[in-house]
């Protein structure tokens, strides 16, 4: 199986994805900025699921140890953790989960600079990267439901076929249905979504709105 690391994988959003992969025999590492941290958290996760299967690193370790890296941190650090991985990432698989949120105002869409935070990340990176966005519609709150699929689907975002291919496996394993979403480009609609959800969230009194694509049972 896979080696995956996830950058951030102590906070809320990589931790319930991690342990979903760990379930279906990923070999998953969690990175953090600092490396006992990781461990904490990865032995946590291992006492939640009865045994020991994530391990815990510094950010560049654990992205220089797998073949995919997933990028799990806020927006504001997005640019700085990227920025020190160039080298760890040549030649692999990067799935950013980023969602550009400004807070305060996370109910509402803020498209960054460069367009979408997963193509900051392709030009931070360099074309030695494959860059794929998927996740940013996923609550964190129902990734930490394990014993159950996720009720949503995953758009997923890339310009490589295979990669997004290997992407959308990726989505299945964790339980919920990924879709071919088109190029990285894309990834903007995703991002946007997330506000949008956050504020049905509020609205509608409920902790983890999600999305689905209708018609493409035929
Ligand atoms: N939470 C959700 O429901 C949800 C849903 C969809 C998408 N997302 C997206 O997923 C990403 C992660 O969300 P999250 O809720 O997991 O975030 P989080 O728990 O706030 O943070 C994740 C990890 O990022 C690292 N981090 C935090 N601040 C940092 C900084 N200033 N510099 C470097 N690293 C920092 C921390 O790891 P270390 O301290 O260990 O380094 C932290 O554990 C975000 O982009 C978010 O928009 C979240």
């Amino acid at each position: 199986m896979r080696t995956l690391a996830i950058l951030g994988g102590t906070g809320n959003e990589g931790a319930g994805l991690a342990m979903r992969w760990a379930l279906k025999g990923y070999r998953v590492i969690i990175g953090s900025r600092a490396e006992e941290k990781a461990r904490t958290r990865a032995a946590e996760m291992n006492a939640e699921l009865g045994a020991d299967y994530l391990t815990g690193m510094a950010n560049a370790a654990a992205a220089a140890a797998a073949e995919i890296v997933v990028l799990s941190v806020p927006y504001s650090a997005h640019k700085s953790t990227l920025s020190g991985l160039r080298e760890q990432c040549a030649g692999k698989l990067l799935v950013d989960l980023t969602v550009p949120l400004q807070p305060p105002e996370i109910m509402a869409v803020n498209l960054p600079a460069g367009g979408a935070a997963a193509l900051e990340a392709q030009s931070l990176l360099g074309s030695a990267a494959t860059v794929v966005s998927a996740f940013q519609n996923v609550s964190a709150v129902k990734l930490k439901q394990l014993d159950r699929d996720v009720d949503c689907d995953v758009l997923v975002c890339a310009d490589d076929e295979a990669a997004k291919a290997l992407v959308i496996e990726l989505v299945d394993a964790a339980g919920m249905r990924g879709i071919d979403a088109g190029p990285l480009k894309n990834a903007v609609a995703a991002e946007s979504l997330t506000p949008v959800l956050l504020h049905i969230n509020r609205f509608y009194k409920v902790k983890g709105a999600g999305i689905r694509i209708t018609g493409l049972e035929q």
